[in-house]
C-alpha cells in the first residue's frame, strides 16, 4: 500500500534520515522503532507532506507523494496521531473528533448558503459517525464535555478517535501509549487490534516493546536516519544489528 524508497532528509546538513527503505501492507499493523533520535517522527512528517523529504519516493497507491501538500495528503486517506498532543484544549470531545471528519468536507461557502438542507444532514451524519467512533474508545459518556477535563490517557484516545473517524486508509500513530499506565496500554493494545480486524492498515511507532511485538505484524527498525532491520517481531527480538542499536545508545546515555 505504501512504499518508502531511499527516503533522505538533513536538517542543517545533518541527516535525520538517511536512504530508509520499506514497504508497508495492506490491513497490517507495521511497528517502526528505534533510539531517541533515530528519525520516526521525522519520517511521519515526511510522510504527511509536513516536511518535503531532500530525496526519495514515498509512493501511495502507485503515485508519490512527494511535494504533496498535507491536506492532499489527508484527502487521499493518511492520518495520523502526534507524538504531543494537538487537540482543542477549550472545545469539546466531539468536537475535536469531528476536526478529524474536516478532510471530508467539501461544501464551499457557496453551497453551504445554496443547499443547507443537505448540509444539515451531512452535519448529523458526521457527528453520528463521531460519536460511533468515541463508543468504540469508551468515551461517548464524556462526547459533551470540555477536552481539557480529560485525563492524559482519555486525550490520547481522543486524538486516535479523530485520527480513525474519516475511515483513513492508512493511520500513522506516533506513540500512541506514551505516558500511559499499564492498564491503559492494555486497552489501547485491545482497540488496536479490533481496528486492525475491522481492515485499518497502522504505521505504529512506539518504544513500548511489549506492546509492539505482541500486535504487530511487521517491525521495521530505524537507527541514526538509517534503516537497520525490517522483519516480523520475533526475528527482530534476536537480532544482534538491534540489540547493538538499544544497547549501543543506552550505553553512551549512561
Ligand atoms: N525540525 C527540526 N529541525 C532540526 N532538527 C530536527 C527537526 N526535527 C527533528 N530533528 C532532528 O532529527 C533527528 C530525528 O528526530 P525525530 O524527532 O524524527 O526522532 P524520533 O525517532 O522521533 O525520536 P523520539 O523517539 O525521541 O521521538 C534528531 O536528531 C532531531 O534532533
Ligand atoms: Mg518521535
Amino acid at each position: 500500500m505504501l512504499e518508502i524508497n531511499a527516503l533522505a532528509k538533513n536538517f542543517g546538513g545533518l541527516p535525520a534520515l538517511d536512504g530508509v527503505s520499506f514497504s508497508l501492507a495492506q490491513g497490517h499493523i507495521t511497528a517502526l522503532i528505534g533510539p531517541n533520535g533515530a528519525g520516526k517522527t521525522t519520517l511521519i512528517n515526511t510522510i504527511t507532506g509536513v516536511l518535503t523529504p531532500d530525496r526519495g519516493e514515498i509512493i501511495f497507491d502507485g503515485q508519490d507523494l512527494v511535494g504533496r501538500k498535507p491536506h492532499e495528503i489527508a484527502r487521499r486517506g493518511i492520518s495520523r496521531t502526534f507524538q504531543n498532543l494537538r487537540l482543542l484544549p477549550t472545545h469539546s470531545v466531539l468536537d475535536n473528533v469531528l476536526c478529524g471528519l474536516t478532510v471530508k468536507a467539501t461544501s464551499s461557502f457557496a453551497a453551504a448558503m445554496l443547499r443547507l438542507p443537505g448540509l444539515r444532514h451531512r452535519e448529523r451524519l458526521f457527528r453520528l459517525q463521531a460519536l460511533e467512533m468515541l463508543d468504540r474508545f469508551g468515551l461517548a459518556g464524556k462526547a459533551a464535555w470540555p477536552l481539557a477535563a480529560l485525563s492524559y490517557g482519555e486525550k490520547k484516545k481522543v486524538e486516535m478517535a479523530r485520527a480513525f473517524v474519516a475511515e483513513p486508509r492508512l493511520v500513522l500513530l506516533d506513540e500512541p501509549v506514551a505516558g500511559l499506565n499499564p492498564a491503559e496500554t492494555a486497552g489501547i493494545a485491545v482497540l488496536l487490534q479490533q481496528l486492525r480486524r475491522a481492515g485499518h492498515t497502522m504505521l505504529l511507532v512506539e518504544h513500548d516493546m511489549e506492546l509492539v511485538m505482541r500486535i504487530s505484524d511487521q517491525v521495521v527498525v530505524l537507527d541514526s536516519g538509517r534503516c537497520i532491520a525490517r522483519s516480523t517481531p520475533d526475528e527482530i527480538r534476536t537480532n544482534p544489528l538491534v540489540l547493538e542499536a538499544y544497547l549501543g545508545k543506552t550505553g553512551r546515555a549512561a
